[in-house]
């Protein structure tokens, strides 16, 4: 029978809750959990803490025992099936149990291979009546926090997010080559927040060489930093480099035996892993069945073409770029659409910045419409070599009219 409204209401509590066990829970999932005393009263809520740590359903029957609410009779809604085995914690479901509830409502259920419906069947044979959700946006929500969690557990590799910084004509570098920051505030911002959720991010020698980036979590709040991996197959990362000046923990990850260069490195603190492919570079295959072994769940890669377009993008397509934002460079004469409008705008200043949506940095033949955020460049001329310009893959479709409109 489908959930109810409220039921599903509740749930989509549970996996708000759950999402601030982003930068906090890995590798263990994002889980959280709301309780209602028999009377529907709320009892408690909770979130799954750092690994080791307690479990969400945990912390909702502390903080119900913190108000003295009575769980007796009582209902617990819970964005992921309560575990049911000894980890590094007791089972929840038997906590679930102890407290005398007698209904659970789940939003999802946990593959990992030691729960796998056992939370529900020990529910249900304690007496408790259980609602897993079939379908719904709760159960939607639950598995799109948990995409990563879910991607190692049931496919053996991570899930894999490739994230351009691009200018609004879709463009990796401006015409002089230079590429920082062809983004603005809120863009980077936000790709801080999803390098948070990840357990690694990923990057080439060659974004080492070129920008010395540091790759940590800066601009957001994280009580975890991820691991950063770079794939370099001559161990030619500087042991100098700034990544390794940060805390946290850095792999580097080759294909040719190099002893002096892997000892500085490891000299600098960093993790060194030979895995070398066939072709005399680095094996990506068996690079994301490590790193999924080893608990990373979502690995978010910055590298550059030969890394995201050659090698990584064609293989697994499960993707997801970065959208140009206000403070983004744009070239002039490039073409650009608004998804809210129908027609075709072109910047005629020299190469600028948009500064927001209110303020136009260029003219356009849309009545004054101006690139707003959810604006994506549509059609980018190749490059002089005529390579295909980086684009939007919804944009393969459209094409620019010949002569303004
Ligand atoms: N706009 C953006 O979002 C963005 C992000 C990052 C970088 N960038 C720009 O990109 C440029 C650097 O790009 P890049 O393409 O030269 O470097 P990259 O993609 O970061 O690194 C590529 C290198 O990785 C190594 N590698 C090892 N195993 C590999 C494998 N199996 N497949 C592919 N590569 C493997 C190769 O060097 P070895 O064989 O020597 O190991 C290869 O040359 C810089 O200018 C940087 O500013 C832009």
């Amino acid at each position: 029978m489908p959930l109810s409204d409220a039921d599903q209401a509740l749930l989509l509590r549970a996996v708000a809750l759950a999402e601030q066990s982003i930068g906090l829970s890995d590798p263990n999932p994002r889980v959280g959990c709301v309780l209602h005393t028999a009377g529907g009263q709320l009892a408690g809520e909770g979130f799954t803490q750092q690994a080791g740590g307690p479990h969400a359903e945990v912390m909702a029957l502390r903080a119900a025992a913190a108000q003295g609410a009575p769980l007796a009779g009582g209902t617990a809604w819970v964005s992921l099936e309560p575990c049911a085995h000894h980890g590094r914690t007791p089972p929840c479901a038997d906590a679930l149990i102890a407290a005398g509830l007698s209904r659970v409502v789940v939003a999802l259920g946990d593959p990992y291979p030691q729960v796998a419906g056992r939370g529900v069947q020990r529910l249900r044979a304690a007496g408790i009546t259980v609602d897993v959700a079939g379908a719904g946006p709760a159960r939607q929500a639950a598995q799109a926090l948990n995409i990563g969690f879910l991607s190692r557990v049931l496919r053996g590799r991570p899930w894999l997010r490739l994230k351009v910084a691009a200018s609004l004509d879709g463009r990796t570098a401006l015409p002089d080559g230079r590429s920082q920051w062809i983004t603005g505030p809120a863009a980077r911002q936000d790709g801080h927040a999803w390098r948070r959720r990840a357990g690694a991010v990923l990057t080439g020698i060659g974004t080492v060489l070129a920008d010395d980036p540091r790759l940590d979590v800066r601009l957001v709040p994280t009580q975890l930093q991820p691991l950063r991996v770079v794939v370099d197959s001559a161990f030619a990362t500087p042991p100098a480099a700034r990544l390794l000046q940060e805390p946290g923990r850095v792999l580097v990850v080759g294909a040719q035996d190099q002893p002096a260069r892997m000892a500085s490195l490891r000299a600098a603190g960093a993790e060194v892993l030979l895995l070398p492919g066939a072709d005399g570079r680095v094996d990506l295959p068996q690079l994301l069945q490590r790193l999924a072994a080893n608990g990373v769940g979502e690995l978010h890669v910055e590298a550059g073409a030969v890394l995201m377009r050659r090698s990584l993008a064609p293989t697994w397509s499960t993707s997801c770029w970065s959208t140009p934002r206000p403070g983004c460079w744009v070239r002039a004469g490039a073409w650009l659409r608004c998804q809210n409008c129908p027609r075709w705008m072109r910047p005629w200043a020299s190469t600028s910045r948009i500064a927001n949506a209110s303020a136009p940095t260029c003219g356009c033949w849309c009545g004054g419409r101006v690139p707003t955020p959810s604006c994506t460049a549509r059609h980018l001329p190749p490059w002089p070599d005529g390579r295909p310009a980086l684009h939007h893959p919804a944009a393969a479709a459209q094409r620019p009219p010949a002569q303004p409109g």
